[in-house]
């Protein structure tokens, strides 16, 4: 039976919100872990089903992991290469990392296309290209996609436009091969930097040279460390979007604040009230808000993955708010949803025009993706009378046990099983 999350909404949130370690980096880092071709611990994992299926990915080659709490030990002393075609690579998006570590591994790899959530075109061109470019050999059988080292070539490689997976991808596939590459316009996004740092602290060399520019010196290496993942900067951005909706006095906790200025400064200038100490952001209730125009685009500018949560502050907000998509331009499935719920929104092209306020009332609704999912939570905590969500596999992909973090703070939120 497919559970449903159930909410009455119109409670006014207060107490403590505790963010988990970051999802991306983490998807990118069990990957990039086996090529430390020794034990390593990730700290602060967050227990999510997208990590659970890279778990599985992880036994399908030999590789023996242990997950107590939020700490992750990986050893992959007897890795073997095997070909990833299973229901959980076709489902998630990063299974195509293990594409860059099994390159690096073994020089070839055979996997299904990855999946992902469902916001629109995601191509995995600017990766096959640029692995191309450096001498792989990749056959494409429906989608099934066979990569092979054909020799070794020192080149540069300037992704067409920045792309969180590609840069990763080839970092992974580059680390550990005698060559030197230089990738520009990489992404930015700290869990970007997160994997360079942690393959470094493995013995690679991987040097930024300026923002958009790394330089891989490939090199052999093997290394037990223990690495710390940064928190959720789009978990703790969620939460905060439902601060500044239904705070009095709510608290997000070590929050990863550092990575989220673009969206503080947006709160402020909406005019939201809000307190920061250390790592700490609370939340108060704000009565008059602003309406805004934004653009969604890579770090450090606003993030696309916080967009469908934003659109719900925006209609509550008195005139007429932009958003356009600048990442995904098809990621726009919540507002159907949304609009069941008494929004006003519109899309043409990437452009979102939201009109508010909007008075809104509980519904059945559908999650389609992760974000839609989590903007539809927080519509329907701040709606009168009960939501009823379908989809929550999407946003238990994302969100760690956000059902018992947002009864903490008196929100009225169950799974029922049998609706
Ligand atoms: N793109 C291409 N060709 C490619 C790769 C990307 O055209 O080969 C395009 C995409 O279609 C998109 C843009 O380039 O328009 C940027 O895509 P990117 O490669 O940066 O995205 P990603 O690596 O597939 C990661 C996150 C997403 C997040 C984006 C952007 C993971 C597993 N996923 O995706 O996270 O939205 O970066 O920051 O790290 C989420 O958490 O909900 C989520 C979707």
């Amino acid at each position: 039976m497919e559970k449903k999350l159930k909410i009455k909404g119109g409670k006014l949130l207060t107490g403590t919100i505790d963010i988990d370690g970051s999802k991306n980096a983490a998807l990118a880092l069990i990957p990039a872990s086996l090529l430390a071709k020794n034990v390593v611990t990730l700290n602060n994992v967050p227990r999510i089903s997208d990590v659970f299926d890279m778990l599985d990915i992880l036994s399908i080659l030999n590789v023996k992991y242990q997950f107590i709490n939020n700490t992750l030990t990986i050893d992959s002393t007897s890795i073997i290469n095997k070909p990833l075609l299973s229901d959980n690579v076709k489902k998630i998006r990063a299974s195509y990392y293990f594409i860059g570590a099994l390159l690096s591994l073994f020089n070839e790899v055979t996997i299904a296309y990855p999946g992902g959530c469902k916001i629109g075109e995601r191509p995995i061109d600017f990766h096959l290209n640029a692995l191309a470019k450096t001498g792989v050999e990749i056959n494409i059988d429906n989608d099934k996609l066979h990569f092979s080292y054909s020799y070794i070539s020192n080149t540069t490689i300037v992704f067409p436009s920045t792309s969180v997976g590609a840069t990763i991808n080839l970092i992974l596939a580059s680390a550990k091969r005698e060559n030197l590459i230089v990738l520009d316009n990489i992404s930015c996004e700290p869990e970007v930097m997160q994997v360079i740092d942690f393959l470094n602290m493995c013995g690679a060399k991987i040097k930024k040279i300026d923002e958009k520019t790394l330089i891989i010196i490939g090199n052999d290496f093997s290394k037990n460390i223990e690495f710390n993942i940064m928190q959720d900067r789009i978990e703790s951005g969620t939460y905060c979007i439902l601060g500044a909706l239904l705070g009095n006095k709510l608290t997000i906790k070590n929050a990863g604040l550092r990575h989220l200025q673009s969206l503080l400064l947006l709160l402020s200038q909406i005019g939201i009230i809000y307190k920061i100490e250390n790592d700490s952001i609370t939340f108060y209730q704000t009565k008059r808000k602003k309406t805004f125009t934004i653009s969604t685009a890579p770090y450090p500018l606003f993030p696309t993955d916080l967009q469908q949560p934003l659109c719900v502050l925006a209609s509550t907000i008195p005139g007429i708010s932009y958003i356009y998509e600048g990442i995904y331009l098809d990621r726009k499935k919540h507002i159907q949803e949304l609009n069941k719920l008494g929004c006003n929104i519109k899309s043409f092209n990437n452009k979102i025009i939201i009109e508010g306020p909007s008075n809104l009332k509980g519904s059945e609704i559908t999650a389609y993706d992760l974000r839609g999912g989590a903007a539809l939570i927080i519509a329907a905590l701040v709606a009168s009378g009960t939501s009823l969500i379908s989809g929550v596999n999407y946003i238990n992909r994302g969100y760690s046990d956000f059902v018992n973090k947002l009864e903490k703070v008196g929100a009225c939120i169950s799974m029922e099983e049998n609706q």
